[in-house]
């Protein structure tokens, strides 16, 4: 069953509790939650004490996307994630990376890994047997309200491909540009977790999860 995490990046933040009881009401599974930090990505978002506040208003899974250039140092800050999801990009080695995974996973927070459009799929094969999920971005990462970009939907088929073939246990999620459209083809690569902000806020919340569920034929 494809899970749906709501980006609360285009939430209403003036409203946040009502928008975040209705997803609840219908039935999101998970929240995205972006953390930027102005470095890796030219934007700023949220630090840890939204996070603690929304864990309040909602006992949705924390699914907790962090572009920053020092994931190693920042993850410390989201004690209440449940998933915690690093760049690829941030770090300048593999053993750096599997390092931070296992880092992550040891304080009891499940881990992931991250790729921006132009990195291709391959570089994760040293990763895939330990890591949790992984978090194909189908827009440049930074913004929502972006375009879905295709190249990504052979990225989810090679991962399908490499998880029912060698038994992996990772989920495999895609972020940016998802709509009723890209969802449809997202879903029919192989993804298992689909975010949208834009789409999901945009309108009926209600109205809007339900489409993108009911895309799973
Ligand atoms: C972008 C973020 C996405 C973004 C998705 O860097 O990682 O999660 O909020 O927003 P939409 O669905 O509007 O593309
Ligand atoms: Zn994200």
């Amino acid at each position: 069953m494809i899970k749906i995490a709501p980006s609360i990046l285009a939430a209403d933040f003036s409203c946040l509790r009502s928008q975040m009881v209705e997803l609840q009401e219908a039935k999101a599974d998970w929240i995205h939650f972006d953390v930027m930090d102005g470095h890796f990505v030219d934007n700023l978002t949220f630090g840890p004490k939204i996070l603690s506040d929304i864990r309040k208003i909602s006992d949705l899974f924390m699914d907790v996307h962090i572009m920053v250039s020092e994931p190693q140092k920042v993850f410390h800050w989201f004690k209440e994630a449940d998933l915690i999801t690093f760049h690829y990009e941030a770090l300048i080695d593999n053993q750096q990376r599997i390092a931070l995974i296992k880092e992550i996973q040891k304080s009891g927070i499940k881990a992931g890994i991250s790729i921006k459009p132009n990195t291709p799929v391959e570089v994760l094969d040293s990763f895939l047997l330990d890591v949790d999920l992984i978090l194909i971005m189908s827009v440049e990462p930074g913004f929502g309200g972006q375009s879905f970009i295709t190249n990504s939907l052979d990225k989810i088929k090679y991962l399908k491909t490499q998880k029912d073939s060698k038994g992996y246990h990772y989920l495999i999620e895609v972020d940016g540009g998802i709509n009723d459209e890209t969802s449809a083809k997202a879903i029919k690569a192989g993804a298992d977790v689909l975010v949208a902000g834009s789409y999901i806020f945009r309108g009926s919340i209600t109205d809007n999860i339900a489409k993108l569920k009911r895309q799973e034929v």
